[in-house]
């Protein structure tokens, strides 16, 4: 049966108020925290670092879910292994050696993932689906939260939700990007495990009510397969 977990991505939470804000999306249905690392030269814009994924490891036992979107990922990987990363997920685009950073990773022991923007062809990763512990389908192209959904990605989280179930793979599949109440039910239905939520969550009044409303809606989603 397909699993479903929910990730909330920090980057549009209220900086000032973040503990509080993590808090309550773990009483409210919370399965990884995603956080969004962003260097200003693979993507426009800059977040976080290290520390930050140090921070959230001392208020949060859930896995801490760490998007890298950076153009020199195996550079920082020994520091995002010491801060507490869980899954550490690279973007395959401009990485030219995409296996041996998803070795180097795992030699961690921790989880590794492969990103795709939403033009990138599924086929670039097929040979080492084997070797994932998550794969990422974006389905804004990546940088900044609150974007509109791109239904396009829909066939591409179809297609990988086939090859897993073909081959019994283990890899987890996730979405990010314009995941809300209104997208949910497509994602889920084209097979996607794992949801990202920024604004989603985040910007909203009620941030738990909102957490729990689209974590019940994803499980719904799944039943009316
Ligand atoms: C975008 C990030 C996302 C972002 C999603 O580049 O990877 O994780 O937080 O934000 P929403 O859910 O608002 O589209
Ligand atoms: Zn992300």
């Amino acid at each position: 049966m397909q699993v479903i977990k929910l990730a909330p991505s920090i980057l549009s939470a209220d900086l000032l108020k973040l503990e509080q804000q993590v808090r309550t999306v773990i009483r409210n249905g919370a399965d990884f925290i995603h956080v969004d690392i962003m260097d200003g030269h693979f993507v426009p814009n800059i977040t976080f670092g290290p520390v930050m994924v140090s921070a959230l490891k001392r208020i949060c036992k859930l896995p801490l879910d760490v998007h890298l979107m950076i153009s020199d990922p195996d550079r920082y990987i020994p520091d995002f292994v010491a801060a507490g990363a869980s899954i550490l997920s690279v973007h395959q685009e401009l990485n030219p050696h995409l296996h041996s950073t998803i070795q180097r990773i795992k030699q961690y022991k921790i989880k590794a993932g492969v990103v795709l923007n939403p033009a990138t062809d599924l086929n670039t990763i097929l040979p080492m689906l084997g070797e994932l512990d998550l794969v990422l389908l974006m389905t804004v192209n990546p940088g900044f939260g609150g974007q509109k959904f791109i239904k396009d990605v829909l066939a591409k989280i179809r297609a990988l939700a086939e090859i897993k179930l073909k081959n019994r793979y283990r890899f987890l599949s996730e979405v990010d990007g314009g995941i809300e109440n209104h997208t949910v039910p497509a994602v889920v239905k084209a097979g996607a495990e794992v949801l990202v939520a920024g604004s989603a969550i985040f910007k909203q009044d009620n941030v738990g009510r909102a957490c729990k409303k689209l974590k019940a809606l994803a499980l719904s989603s799944i039943e009316s397969r």
